[in-house]
C-alpha cells in the first residue's frame, strides 16, 4: 500500500515536470516579448512580426540568440510581410534565460522546431555581429 502511494507520487512529479520543462522560458516570454509578439505569437499587423511559424526565425535560427540579446535594426521579411521598426535588445537576459526562452518559442503555438542547448546558444552569441 505504501509503495503504491510512493509510485503515484513519483508519477505525479514526473508528469508535473514534463509539462513544465519550458515554464521559465514561458515566464520570460510573458514578461519581455508578449507585449509585441503576442500571446499567440502572431505579432501585430505590420508592426511586430510573428514568432509563430515565422519563416525568418527558422531561416535565421543561428542568429536568434543575438537578436534577443542585441535587438534587430533591419528591414526584414517575415511570412511575406515587411517589417522595419527596430527591436531593442534584452541585455539583461543570461545565456540560460535565452536558452529557455528559445526552447519555449520553438515548441509554443504551432511551432515544432528542435530543442536548443546552452552550448549552441553560447556558440551563436560568440558570432554576433558588432
Ligand atoms: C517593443 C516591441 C518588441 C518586443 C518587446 C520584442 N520584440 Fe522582437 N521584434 C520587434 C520588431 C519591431 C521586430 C522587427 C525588427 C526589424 O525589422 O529589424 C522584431 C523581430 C524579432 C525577431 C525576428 C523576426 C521574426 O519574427 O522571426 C525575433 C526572433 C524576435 N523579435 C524575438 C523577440 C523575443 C524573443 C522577444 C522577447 C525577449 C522580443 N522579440 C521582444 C518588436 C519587439
Amino acid at each position: 500500500m505504501k509503495s503504491k502511494i510512493v509510485l503515484i507520487f513519483i508519477a505525479f512529479i514526473f508528469i508535473y515536470c514534463q509539462g513544465n520543462i519550458y515554464a521559465q522560458g514561458e515566464r520570460i516570454y510573458t514578461t519581455y516579448c508578449l507585449n509585441c509578439h503576442g500571446k499567440d505569437g502572431n505579432g501585430l499587423k505590420n508592426l511586430y512580426p510573428p514568432l509563430n511559424k515565422s519563416d525568418f526565425y527558422a531561416a535565421n535560427y543561428e542568429k536568434v540568440p543575438c537578436i534577443i540579446l542585441h535587438g534587430l535594426e533591419d528591414e526584414i521579411q517575415v511570412n511575406g510581410k515587411n517589417f522595419m521598426m527596430p527591436m531593442a535588445g534584452f541585455s539583461n537576459l543570461t545565456d540560460v534565460d535565452i536558452t529557455n526562452l528559445i526552447n519555449y518559442i520553438n515548441t509554443a503555438w504551432e511551432n515544432k522546431l528542435p530543442e536548443t542547448t546552452i552550448v549552441k546558444v553560447k556558440e551563436s552569441l560568440e558570432k554576433c555581429p558588432e
